[in-house]
């Protein structure tokens, strides 16, 4: 995949890729990407424009559940192609003037990268010609502790993010990478997951038998986790 901007083409990162390298500035000062999260998981998104009303409804709610991401061990990191003072003007806006559901007061502590060159955007393919070529489209990267890329979900412009979506999928990736195993559709923290299917006759006769593990077949089986 890549995406052709002025007649030069751009690969787009993909999931198992490294994060590509960046260091920009932000409303929290200069960061260098991913080193300054190692050992840790990031959530980098962008958002197509400051002052505009879908945006500020998501910055709202990461912003409310930002303690509920560094309690997974997660940094939220924001970028549009705006500048520097526009992102710290519209977050002081936010924070005096917007309410939105229960959320008013609030402020937006997580860094916002500016991007006026489009050069860290760009690497990341978040401008997405055939939606606009003058703003990034609602992009997720999902970075593990060691500077992989893990998962990625891209949104038009006309579409606010599930954030539920986005924490259950972080809490799903971290469960498996913890113990090994899968999860199946629409799953919640608490229900049992999916045992890999078995790689040889033998381990498939071993897993029918064992204690733990509950098989439909030899090839579905799910098992329930420590409760924690
Ligand atoms: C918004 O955030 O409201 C928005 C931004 C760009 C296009 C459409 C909506």
């Amino acid at each position: 995949m890549e995406t052709i901007f002025e007649n030069q083409i751009i690969p787009m990162p993909r999931i198992g890729d490294k994060a590509p390298e960046f260091k920009a500035v932000t409303t929290q000062g200069n960061i260098d990407f991913p080193k300054d999260y190692n050992g840790k998981w990031v959530i980098l998104f962008s958002h197509p424009a400051d002052f505009t009303p879908v945006c500020t409804t998501e910055f709202m709610t990461f912003a409310k559940m930002e303690k509920e991401f560094s309690d997974l061990n997660c940094s939220l990191v924001g970028l549009s192609v705006d500048g520097l003072y526009s992102h710290i003007a519209w977050l002081r806006t936010i924070k005096e003037k917007i309410e939105f559901r229960d959320m008013k007061n609030i402020e937006v502590k997580f860094p916002l990268i500016e991007d006026i060159t489009m050069e860290v955007a760009r690497k990341y393919g978040m401008i997405q010609p055939g939606e606009s070529s003058t703003k990034a489209v609602r992009a997720v990267f999902f970075i593990d502790p060691n500077g992989i890329i893990r998962a990625i979900i891209y949104y038009p412009l006309s579409l606010g993010r599930n954030f539920d979506e986005l924490k259950r999928a972080l809490i799903a990736m971290q469960t498996a990478d913890k113990y090994a195993i899968a999860t199946p559709a629409d799953w919640r923290p608490g229900e049992d997951v999916i045992v890999p299917p078995a790689g040889s006759c033998g381990v498939a006769k071993e897993r029918m038998e064992a204690e733990d593990v509950k098989c439909k077949d030899w090839f579905f089986c799910t098992k329930s986790l420590p409760l924690n």
